[in-house]
């Protein structure tokens, strides 16, 4: 697993661990989970990541970026029922899943997926101490949204050199790193961005 802090300003501050790094303001500490590899832990790290950070008495947001799988959403609505029908109090974050815009018009979809997505993290910034993001394992406009937002990205990967491949080019025979995967640009793009 990768974890990768961006400042305010882009700049890298180096390989951390997320909880090396508590908020310092009143704004929340975005994470957002990411890697366009399918079925490499994304939701899985969220889950604990968000009950471990409940359980240490901070206010979790959640945003389900891959609302179509909903796997986060999912969890999220399960620990409700469970909560109910064992009368528990286990705490549970503010959970929103940011479903793809279905509107014909590519522009039209953009504006409208930068809206429903910029309301609910706006929020979350001001009402929580984390907001934790669940982002699909392909490439689109809302998981790009999500990158360019995060404070803390950590990419969970299998120990494969498919995955690591997702990361950057690897030279087989001397382990070199060749340059960077398609994945990776598309973070370093949503870094300049931001
Ligand atoms: N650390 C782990 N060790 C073993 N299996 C894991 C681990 N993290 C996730 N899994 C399993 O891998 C599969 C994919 O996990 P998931 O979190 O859904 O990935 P993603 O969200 O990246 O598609 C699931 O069956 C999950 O139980
Ligand atoms: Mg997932």
């Amino acid at each position: 697993m990768t974890v990768q802090e961006t400042s305010a300003n882009g700049d890298s501050a180096g390989q951390q661990t997320a909880t090396d790094k508590q908020p310092q303001s009143n704004r929340a500490h975005v994470i957002v989970i990411g890697n366009e590899k399918g079925g490499s832990g994304k939701s899985t790290t969220a889950m604990h990541l968000i009950v471990s950070l409940m359980k240490m008495g901070f206010k979790v947001g959640s945003l389900d970026i891959d609302a179509r799988q909903g796997t986060l959403t999912r969890y999220v609505e399960n620990r409700t029922a469970f909560n109910e029908k064992k009368r528990l109090k286990l705490p549970v974050p503010d959970h929103r899943p940011i479903y793809r815009s279905e509107l014909p018009d590519a522009n039209e979809a953009k504006l409208d997926e930068r809206e429903r997505f910029t309301t609910a993290l706006g929020e979350m910034v001001l009402s929580c101490n984390f907001v934790v993001m669940d982002c699909p394992g392909s490439d689109n406009y809302l998981s790009r949204l999500a990158h360019a937002c995060a404070d803390t990205l950590i990419t969970p990967i299998n120990d494969s050199f498919i995955d690591l491949d997702m990361l950057a080019r690897i030279d087989p025979d001397s382990l070199a790193i060749k340059g960077p995967s398609i994945y990776a640009e598309m973070v370093w793009d949503a870094r300049k961005r931001r």
